[in-house]
């Protein structure tokens, strides 16, 4: 080949490399919602930029006027990256808002030049905006969602949010397991949150709290970049009406040591700075006035029917003394993939539902009880009862 025609190609090439659209392939889906601050995240195909454009829930056209704008920053500078998050600050309780995300291409970065490319957002023409609610402590009531170990089965988690009715809930949890190995990111979005997004997650609340499938895999170390990537750990504290809620990381479920996490993991001092975490958590003036509390993790407690488990005795010897005796109404696991109910046996003093791999719950408030239902994809009731 000629020396000229190959410098044509050439030209050709990075004149389609360039002209590429930019896309949003992924989200955006809701994380760490509180009662003033939400943080949004998505995921563009090209190095970008990125923005969130608030709207007011006043039914005005998205075309109206120039709305306030938040961009993707990290220490004063807009990040270049393709996973996006904003945390939107300085919202009101119990409000609701409406929004866009954007990205813009960033062709080149050299010195002090950056050549911008296309911009592209969430459609806003004739479209209802995305709308989502932040937290509010003085709501009468709530209502929540829970499912686990879908392990990559979009058709199960499909089925499930719709039993549970999704829609009508204030928040839902994930509550681990929901792949089989974090290898990439690509498993995570289509074995799962991609039909999270399409089922509920632009609108409603998403609290993912971690199993112990998530912790395997090359991508385990990058979780926290699309899962409370505002935030600095995986295990929280909130409140939502008259239920304040603690999720815990259980970790993996083996020893640190087992050949099968390859020397990768440090989960026993990570559950060990939990403990101090935990401590402060029912100490605090908000756990303790609250009317409901509800912990949620993945790896259940220890039943000593059977023999135990690493996890489930770390589960044991860390958590469960600091949680007796704090006034636990329910606390709610999985990983077993089998459903049980465990009440105030085994060393706790409050009941634990253990979720199985094909079941949700759903519970909400109702004055001066909760009412909570576990039914399997099947529509067998495994548990309905007022707490
Ligand atoms: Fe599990």
């Amino acid at each position: 080949m000629k020396k000229n025609t190959l410098f044509i190609l050439l030209l050709c090439l990075m004149h389609m490399t360039a002209a590429k659209a930019i896309k949003i392939v992924h989200g955006p889906y809701l994380q760490d919602v509180g009662e003033t601050e939400a943080t949004l995240v998505w995921l563009s195909d090209s190095t970008s930029i990125g923005w969130v454009e608030l709207f007011p829930d006043d039914g005005t056209n998205a075309y109206l006027q120039t709305r306030a704008r938040y961009y993707d920053t990290a220490i004063g500078i807009k990040r270049e990256c393709r996973i996006h998050s904003v945390t939107l600050k300085g919202l009101k309780p119990g409000t609701s808002y409406r929004y866009r995300v954007f990205a813009q291409h960033v062709l080149s970065h050299k010195g002090i030049r950056v050549h911008y490319g296309d911009i592209v957002a969430t459609e806003a023409y004739k479209v209802a905006l995305p709308r989502f609610t932040t937290l509010d402590t003085s709501k009468p009531e709530t209502s929540f969602l829970i499912v686990n170990d879908i392990h990559q089965r979009n058709d199960v988690l499909s089925k499930l949010l719709s039993m549970g009715q999704v829609k009508s809930r204030d928040m839902v949890f994930f509550n681990g397991d929901m792949l089989n190995i974090f290898d990439s990111e690509a498993k995570f979005f289509d074995s799962f949150m991609d039909t999270a997004v399409k089922e509920f997650a632009t609108d409603i609340p998403l609290y993912y709290v971690r199993g112990n499938h998530e912790t395997r895999g090359q991508f385990a170390d990058r979780f926290h970049d699309y899962v409370c990537p505002r935030k600095p750990n995986l295990y929280y504290a909130f409140q939502q009406g008259p239920v304040y809620f603690i999720c815990l990381d259980t970790g993996e479920d083996k020893p640190d040591t087992d050949w099968e996490y390859s020397g990768i993991t440090d989960y026993d001092n990570y559950r060990t700075e939990q403990v101090e975490w935990l401590k402060d958590v029912v100490r605090s003036k908000e756990f303790k006035k609250a009317k409901f509390r509800i912990v949620i993790g993945h790896i259940p407690p220890f039943d000593n029917q059977e023999p135990i488990w690493h996890g489930s005795q770390e589960v044991n010897e860390k958590f469960i003394p600091i949680l007796n005796n704090s006034g636990i109404d329910l606390m709610i696991c999985g990983h077993t993939h089998k459903y049980e109910y465990r009440d105030k046996v085994r060393g706790c003093d409050f009941p634990v539902i253990i979720n199985s791999n094909n079941g949700v719950v759903t519970a909400s408030t109702q004055g001066d009880r909760i009412h909570v239902k576990v039914q399997e994809a099947d529509g067998t009731v495994s548990l309905e009862k007022d707490y």
